[in-house]
């Protein structure tokens, strides 16, 4: 693909849990054969239940942890071996925005320390003073004055804090930013602020996003595409506005259920979601989703449904057996009719086909 900056062939990752001088360890499917393209340019979201894998996911495609099995690559080069040299330029090239950045940085560093931190590795030939002015500028980037890299962490509130931690995952002059649930710990309220920076910095320094949330709003708003897991897999991916309009898959169905009714500007089927995720130790055969899918059948317990193409719009898939069928019977929305897709969506859309034909690097809603 020609504008893809990362990818991920087959990702699997498990992890060995428990086991003692009499007990052998049992085998936890953290994250299970997930394949998925970034391009350059889009911000895309990864969504699912607590526990799902998004995680472990995103800290495989930053190579903080090694796949158990499968390939990645970063603009064209191979990297799911990389070690040595290669793996400092990833660390230079893609960088982690935490839930909360400072429970892992020193509370006795001042921010202009933290902040400059990665430039010792990732531009040593910068001077005292050079660095320091550098250090002013990344602030400035997240909205913060300069004098506030005298201070020390606990001197901030929640979102400023954030600010800190995008400066710091700045420092390196990243091209692509993975999030992991980046706002969910603060408040409503400053989210949106955080949420708006990141979409800033995003359009202003040509960066390539990959947020992880649980919050759908959050998601809608900023993302050009949506991955959903369940269980260690990707269920369902496609184009933000068809993934809400047209979701595909029971599981994304289910977790659009649970947006009121007035903030989602639309009627739809409700699909309850009932019971808990099974533990990842031992899933479900065939569909993981099966033993919550108000439509599973006999076939759902044994054949394992692939990822296929809805036809609703490029780059719009669904790994469930019986998805034309659940739909033709009225229990999703379809495409076309009386709530169809918004003007908006449509441009978006068209916006998106020509991406994909390699004419545009990204397709980019206004707002
Ligand atoms: N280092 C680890 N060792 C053992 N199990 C892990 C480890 N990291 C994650 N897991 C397990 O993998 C599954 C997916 O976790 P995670 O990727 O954190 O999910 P999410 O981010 O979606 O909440 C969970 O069952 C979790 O307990
Ligand atoms: S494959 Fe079967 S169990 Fe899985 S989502 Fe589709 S209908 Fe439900
Ligand atoms: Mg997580």
């Amino acid at each position: 693909m020609p504008n893809a900056i990362l990818t991920a062939m087959n990702l699997t990752r498990h992890f060995k849990v428990g086991g003692s001088l009499f007990t052998r360890p049992k085998t936890l499917r953290a994250v299970e054969d997930v394949s998925l393209t970034v391009q350059k340019g889009e911000t895309l979201a990864i969504v699912g239940e607590s526990g799902c894998g998004k995680s472990t996911l995103a800290r495989m495609l930053m190579r903080l942890i090694a796949p158990t099995s499968g390939q990645m690559t970063f603009e064209g080069r191979q990297i799911d071996q990389a070690e040595g040299r290669a793996l400092t330029e990833l660390r230079r090239d893609m960088q982690f925005i935490f839930q909360d950045p400072f429970s892992s940085l020193n509370p006795r560093m001042t921010v202009g320390r933290l902040v400059g931190e990665p430039l010792e590795t990732h531009a040593p030939q910068l001077s005292g003073k050079d660095r320091r002015a550098k250090v002013g500028e990344l602030l400035a980037q997240v909205g913060l004055r300069p004098e506030h890299g005298e201070r020390y962490p606990h001197e901030f509130s929640g979102g400023q804090r954030q600010r800190i931690g995008i400066a710091r995952a700045l420092a390196s002059g990243p091209k692509l930013i993975i999030g992991d649930e980046p706002v969910s710990a603060l408040d409503v309220s400053v989210q949106a602020q955080v949420i708006n920076l990141l979409a800033d910095l995003r359009d202003r320094l040509g960066l390539t996003l990959v947020v992880i949330a649980h919050d759908l709003a959050v998601i809608r708003h900023m993302s050009d595409r949506v991955a959903v897991m369940y269980l260690g897999k990707v269920v369902e991916e496609g184009p933000t506005d068809e993934i809400f309009a047209t979701p595909r898959h029971p599981y994304t169905m289910a977790l659009l259920s649970a947006i009121p009714e007035a903030e989602y500007g639309r009627t739809r089927a409700q699909i309850p979601l009932t019971g808990e995720m099974p533990s990842p130790i031992d899933p479900p055969a065939g569909c993981r989703f099966h033993t919550r899918c108000p439509f599973a059948r006999e076939a759902c317990k044994q054949d394992v449904p692939a990822l296929r193409d809805t036809g609703i719009a490029p780059g719009h898939r669904a790994a469930c057996h019986f998805f034309e069928e659940i739909a033709a019977e009225g229990a999703m929305p379809l495409p076309t009719g009386g709530t169809g897709r918004s003007e908006a969506a449509k441009a978006r859309f068209a916006l998106y086909a020509e991406a994909i034909a390699g004419q545009k690097t990204r397709p980019r809603a206004q707002p």
